[in-house]
């Protein structure tokens, strides 16, 4: 997820139980690479293998030139972007807008899947509207381009990130092909992993937004899988611990001025449905160096710990609605602004 899994994101996820984390995307445009964002995407010291890098663009061309580029810099799995429903991506032509042109689709596969010598996996929603739900066509040209694995958001690029997710046509795309397939879309909680896998049959699943905040939720699911018990959620100490080192990963990724400003929205996300969550967030939001950052974390933490010795979740239907509107309204930002999602792929 552009401006969120970030290398000390990935790190951390892959720490707490993730089999594996893409990269945010990086623009097929090779004006975009010189910039410090592109640098820091391109940036995979010390991270856990496989390195997984995702391209975005409409020319096959320049998608399999920045799928070498990628691969000379380290991606050992090269995954491409045909997910993404950002308005300035598809008017771009690039992201899920690809997806109703299956001949440039199949164009940009051959490519890549030539000049890569790594694998490479696609992402994709089921269709650019419900009127063209051609996820199944689509599959059926990547397996034969050579595509290693396919990802599907159960969504049409019309439909966002609104309603619900068709698990049925990820059912479909699991049959339709032999590659590995990997479904996405809405699943939040150990037991909707387990429904998603039994209802789907896929090879594995995808956790996005659940993750932000909640690092933890793979070590989560992955016990729950395998025992059928819940995992206890993490300790107060714990959870500062882990806060704590992700912040030190970021502020040394990013630098202290930029560092600053780009860890409240995981600050946010943290602490989005925690007692007292409220009050941190107006603190934080008022710090303007990384020593008064940390100060502000230890004292919430400390407050959190006369609560409880473990994080308890407020749920939706309690009192604090607030909290909730403060994580609907960080997801609002990032779609309305798009974030790097957006404006990256439209140069791309
Ligand atoms: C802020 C944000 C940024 C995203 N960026 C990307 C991206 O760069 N590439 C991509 O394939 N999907 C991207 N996605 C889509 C997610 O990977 C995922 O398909 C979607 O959020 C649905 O899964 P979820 O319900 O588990 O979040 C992004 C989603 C969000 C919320």
């Amino acid at each position: 997820m552009a401006g969120v899994t970030d290398r000390p994101f990935r790190q951390l996820c892959k720490r707490l139980g993730a089999g594996y984390a893409v990269s945010e995307m990086v623009a097929a445009n090779p004006k975009l690479w010189g910039t410090d964002k592109s640098r820091r995407r391109l940036d995979h010291a010390g991270e856990v293998a496989p390195i997984a890098v995702q391209i975005a663009g409409s020319d096959p061309g320049l998608l399999a030139d920045a799928a070498r580029y990628n691969v000379d810099r380290g991606a050992q799995i090269i995954d491409i972007n045909m997910g993404c429903p950002a308005k300035k991506v598809c008017n771009a032509f690039a992201g899920s807008a690809l997806l109703a042109n299956e001949a440039l689709v199949a164009a940009i596969l051959t490519a890549v899947v030539r000049a890569a010598s790594v694998p490479v996996t696609l992402k994709i929603r089921t269709g650019p509207s419900p009127r063209n739900r051609n996820a199944l066509a689509i599959a059926q040209i990547a397996e034969g381009a050579g595509v290693a694995a396919l990802t599907v958001h159960g969504r049409t690029r019309e439909c966002a990130f609104v309603g619900s997710v068709e698990y049925e046509t990820i059912a479909a795309v699991k049959r339709q092909v032999a590659i590995p397939v990997i479904a996405n879309g809405d699943i939040r909680t150990p037991e909707e992993a387990q429904s998603v896998l039994g209802r789907t049959g896929v090879d594995a699943i995808m956790v996005g937004r659940a993750a932000q905040g909640r690092p933890w939720i793979f070590r989560e699911i992955a016990h729950y899988l395998a025992t059928g018990r819940h995992l206890a959620s993490p300790t107060v100490a714990e959870a500062h611990s882990l806060i704590a080192e992700h912040l030190a990963d970021h502020y040394d990724f990013y630098g202290e001025e930029m560092a600053v400003r780009t860890a409240r929205k995981h600050l946010g996300w943290y602490t989005a449905h925690l007692v007292g969550g409220e009050q941190f967030r107006s603190e934080m939001n008022a710090t303007t160096t990384v020593d008064e950052q940390r100060a502000a974390v230890t004292r919430f933490f400390d407050r959190l710990a006369d609560v409880d010795e473990r994080l308890i979740y407020v749920k939706p239907a309690d009192s604090v609605v607030r909290s909730i509107s403060m994580q609907d309204h960080l997801h609002r930002r990032q779609f309305s602004k798009h974030s790097s999602w957006g404006r990256e792929a439209l140069a791309a």
